[in-house]
């Protein structure tokens, strides 16, 4: 029973893999090509993939009828066809809880960054031009005076965010499919998704990509929020139409966004790196050292579960 990792996780992950003492093939530090990740799952018994890896029906084909669980190193599981491998028989698992605090940490920076204009001034500073302090200077958003952040698609990371955005004095509201609007969870107020975009400074994008949501932030979306609000995409970059936000920010009809997910990686957008009030990172909200331990060390235990008649941890379905 062989165990197909796609590719080097980190140092405790991989030390961890080695401790269940099974055959492992290992793939290198930047993600296999289609060919090699075909000829690497062949006759593997589990995958461990990251969001790198597109795991559709022809590659559970390659893989063989053996093939038992495909576990993603990510919370997200967009890559994967969940249902081919569950027609196939395989177990498709994902790695929640343990990235929360890490990819809120990294959401509340980026909030901070696009609203406090935390770049623009990093690159007054390079540019070497004169400056001097001044009343109208990079002035942004009051993010802890009173300040409203709506979350999209509120679970376990839109609790620590709205934890972080509580420590600040804003007041949060939230869409999610299991809650009605109109109530209220631990100082969290549900609303339906038009009030969200309307009552929001600060919009955080945390909603899973579906064929539901592509696209759920555009245009139209766009112009019911504040002229004066940002919007923060850590979840994927299919859920914001990136042609749309970039005409919204050049007509100024938002005021700045961060995006750490784009709709085509690892391609970014040109228009995108030329827009303005725009903070970019390139798909690192997770990646905190001890939460990349937990998530490989959790992608394995599923995989090791299953191979051992168990059922998963965190399957999904
Ligand atoms: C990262 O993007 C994840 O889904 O875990």
């Amino acid at each position: 029973m062989t165990i197909y990792v796609s590719r080097l996780l980190t140092d405790r992950a991989m030390v961890h893999l080695e401790s269940l003492g099974m055959p492992v093939r290992i793939g290198g530090e930047n993600p296999p090509t289609r060919t090699d990740l075909e000829t690497g799952i062949a006759g593997a018994s589990a995958a461990v993939v990251t969001l790198t890896e597109r795991v559709d029906s022809a590659l559970l084909t390659a893989a063989g009828e053996q093939l038992k669980v495909v576990a993603n190193v990510a919370v997200g599981y967009d890559n994967i066809d969940v249902a081919a491998a569950t027609a196939a028989g395989v177990t498709v698992t994902n790695t929640p809880g343990v990235l929360d605090r890490a990819t809120a940490d990294h959401t509340f920076a980026l909030i901070l960054a696009t609203a406090r204009r935390v770049l623009d001034g990093d690159r007054l500073l390079r540019s070497r031009q004169e400056w001097v302090w001044g009343p109208r200077m990079l002035v942004g958003l009051d993010v802890s005076s009173g300040a409203t952040l709506g979350i999209l698609g509120y679970g376990r990371i839109g609790r620590a965010i709205a934890q972080r955005a509580q420590a600040f004095d804003m007041t949060v509201l939230a869409t999610a499919r299991s809650r009605t609007p109109g109530t209220e969870e631990d100082g969290v107020r549900f609303v339906d998704t038009d009030t969200l975009l309307a009552e929001s400074d600060v919009l955080s994008v945390l909603t899973p990509l579906t064929p539901q949501t592509r696209h759920l932030i555009d245009a139209d979306a766009l112009a019911k929020m504040k002229p004066t609000a940002y919007l923060v995409n850590t979840a994927r970059g299919g859920v914001v139409d990136e042609s749309a936000l970039i005409d919204a920010l050049h007509a100024g009809q938002i005021r700045g966004a961060a995006l750490d997910v784009f709709e085509n990686e690892p391609n970014v957008n040109p228009d995108l790196l030329d827009a303005p009030n725009l903070v970019l990172t390139p798909h690192i909200a997770s990646a905190g050292e001890a939460t990349r331990d937990a998530m490989g060390i959790l992608a394995i235990d599923n995989a090791a579960a299953v191979l051992a008649g168990k059922p998963a941890l965190n399957p999904v379905r």
